[in-house]
């Protein structure tokens, strides 16, 4: 990396750059629904959704969201289940218990107000620095700069960083010049528009230089034949693979699912019962072992469902479903996870992981019960 990268435009040019970026941005900015506002807890929201997800992922999550908990006060004072339902599909289902859980701080400590100072706001549950500062520069107008993935890969091109933005040196330096180029006085568009190029012209492949407004003034553009190759990657580790049975235990019209723990990967969630299967053993005498040793039910293995794969950040999934019949027991989880039994069409009122709704939808196809109402 170039130590002068922060000196390399000038007073004159920081302006032009900017002026340029915000007049592309006042033409061109997308015309989503949490921008129609300068409401702080619909820019709260929007931004701990847009956190993972993408913005046309979010669109639809967002409308319902704000429909069902239009307040702090609402969302403080809801059930975490219905939190989880209006999230299930979205995953990264931390944000949704520390939305919650923060939303009844902001009504027992704040009034009901999102706090406007980076102290009170980032003591909340789920805000890091990059939601403080897109919060208080969206929604307060303060002179924070955002450094999201997209600003990251802005800069790195911009100024032909060259060293790898995850080490604590380059992201320093990344984050002073994000606060160097900050348009003060217009921090919430400026921020804003720094991450609608990154998403919809500067993009991880292909970016389109011809239409980026702020070219003249890019070094990559200048020094690379491909600027893409910027910002420089990690080397990709291979993610473990687990193959996981579950069981639809049929009792009558019922089935038994079971609720994660709260804390954790997807707490708080529904599940059909079942768990990772070791190498070399078979999955129907695991599946009907596993019923026994964590629910002592028995039940008989009758056949296959589906076979669905999912990919979670750190490993990925291939979900074994099987149809299982209830023989005898009193369903009690071992660990005290909640054990329920409910009728297959009311699956739809659970939340339940993206692999299980694929599954609950996979079994109503091959006519194993009515399709549940209900999933996003
Ligand atoms: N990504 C995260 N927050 C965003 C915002 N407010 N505008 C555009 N992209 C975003």
């Amino acid at each position: 990396m170039d130590a002068n990268a922060v000196n390399r435009l000038d007073a004159h040019q920081t302006n032009a750059f900017r002026r340029a970026l915000l007049d592309w941005y006042g033409e061109n900015r997308r015309d989503l629904p949490w921008r129609r506002a300068r409401d702080p807890y619909a820019v709260w929201i929007s931004e701990i959704m847009l956190q993972q997800t993408r913005v046309d992922q979010v669109r639809p999550y967002y409308d319902r969201f704000m429909v069902r908990f239009p307040t702090a006060e609402h969302l403080g004072k809801a059930p975490l289940e219905d939190v989880l339902k209006a999230w299930e599909g979205m995953g990264y289902y931390a944000r949704a218990r520390n939305l919650h859980r923060a939303a009844q701080r902001v009504v027992g400590e704040h009034g009901g107000q999102i706090p406007d100072d980076a102290a009170r706001i980032s003591d909340l549950p789920g805000i890091g620095p990059y939601t403080a500062a897109a919060i208080l520069s969206i929604a307060f107008g303060r002179d924070c700069p955002v450094v999201d993935g997209n600003v990251v890969r802005v800069l790195s091109r911009l100024f032909h960083l060259t060293d790898n933005p995850a080490s604590s040196a380059a992201r320093k330096r990344i984050d002073g010049l994000a606060g160097r180029l900050l348009a003060r006085g217009r921090a919430g568009d400026f921020n804003q528009a720094m991450m609608e190029l990154g998403a919809t012209v500067c993009t991880p492949r292909q970016p389109r230089c011809g239409d980026c407004p702020v070219s003249p003034y890019c070094e990559a553009r200048k020094m690379l034949p491909d600027p893409s190759v910027l910002p420089r990657k990690r080397p990709r580790k291979q993610r473990p693979h687990h193959h996981v049975a579950a069981g639809i235990i049929r009792r009558k019209e019922e089935v038994l699912i079971v609720r994660r723990p709260t804390d954790g990967l997807l707490g708080g969630l529904w599940e059909f019962p079942g768990g990772v299967v070791s190498k070399g053993v078979e999955e129907e005498t695991f599946l009907a072992e596993e019923m026994k040793n964590s629910l002592g039910i028995d039940v008989r293995v009758d056949h296959a469902v589906a076979t669905l794969r999912h990919a979670f950040t750190h490993f990925e999934m291939t979900l074994q479903g099987y149809s299982c019949s209830y023989l005898e027991g009193v369903a009690l989880h071992r660990d005290g996870n909640e054990c329920r039994w409910v009728r297959f069409e009311d699956l739809g009122r659970f939340a339940f992981p993206r692999a299980y709704q694929r599954l609950i939808e996979a079994a109503a196809e091959r006519n194993e019960g009515p399709r549940p109402a209900g999933f996003a």
